[in-house]
């Protein structure tokens, strides 16, 4: 298995919240996860915000802050690793926190946007801003209300977002899928695509998934603990 990941011509790699959990940021829908404490028709939809965009506001940089204390963890390192030696690689995650970009991968798809974005629902204009936002909603300088960059339920991914993502599936001899519960589509679709077109898929996730039973190695342990080890030097 080790092999194949270092042997591989192209690889493709599927990132979900799990990958971030062992650098404190919470999941979703596992024990404890977001979607178990809080109303995700509350805090991530168009309506939502359009309802009370202070309080979805007050929700999302209340998560910047904590993520912007969060560390990249091992899982992290090794996937950013694996592209430096890798001849074609593609990283495509769910996630928004940046903790990717903050390990040192390079060429992410980010389906499901970007925390670190905020986008102006009148002139479109989209900023990259870290800092601690003073005031909620923020502003831009147009005038017009500022939004998380971040793909909220019943809206379109990010556009050439999928495109790119399936492409590179396509072109996979070996697709890893990290810390997902590939309960949300399209993201989720693209493991039966990599299965179809006869990649070696590699799953990594404590727990069994819907795909588990048709990847060719499921490995049931963490990301942190298990990405490392598909470099196969230990480091
Ligand atoms: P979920 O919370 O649905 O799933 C997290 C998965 O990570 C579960 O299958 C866990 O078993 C697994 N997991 C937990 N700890 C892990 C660890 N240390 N290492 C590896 N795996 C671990 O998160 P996603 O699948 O990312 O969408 O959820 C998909 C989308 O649903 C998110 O991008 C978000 C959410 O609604 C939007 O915000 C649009």
């Amino acid at each position: 298995m080790r092999s194949s990941v270092s042997h591989a011509r192209s690889i493709a790699v599927l990132t979900g919240a799990g990958v971030s959990a062992e650098s404190g940021i919470p999941t979703f829908r596992s024990n404890g996860g977001l979607w178990q404490q809080y109303r995700f028709e509350d805090l991530a939809t168009p309506e939502a915000f359009q309802r009370d965009p202070k309080f979805v506001w007050t929700w999302y940089e209340e998560r910047r802050r904590s993520i912007a204390k969060a560390q990249p963890n091992a899982g992290h390192l090794a996937l950013a690793e694996m592209e430096r030696r890798a001849k074609r690689f593609t990283l495509i995650t769910q996630n928004v926190d940046g903790l990717h970009d903050r390990a040192g991968s390079k060429n992410v798809i980010k389906l499901h946007g970007d925390i670190w974005v905020l986008r102006c629902l009148r002139c479109r204009r989209e900023e990259v801003n870290r800092e601690e936002l003073q005031s909620l909603p923020p502003y831009c300088d147009c005038g017009g209300m500022l939004r998380p960059g971040v793909v909220w339920f019943g809206e379109a991914l990010p556009e050439g977002a999928m495109e790119r993502a399936t492409e590179a599936v396509r072109h996979a001899g070996v697709f890893i899928v990290a810390g997902t519960s590939a309960q949300v589509y399209p993201a989720a679709g693209l493991i039966p695509l990599a299965i179809r077109n006869r990649a070696t898929v590699i799953e990594i996730n404590p727990e069994e998934t819907d795909f588990s039973a048709d990847v060719t190695y499921a490995l049931r342990g963490t990301s942190a603990e298990m990405l490392p080890q598909l470099l196969g030097d230990g480091s």
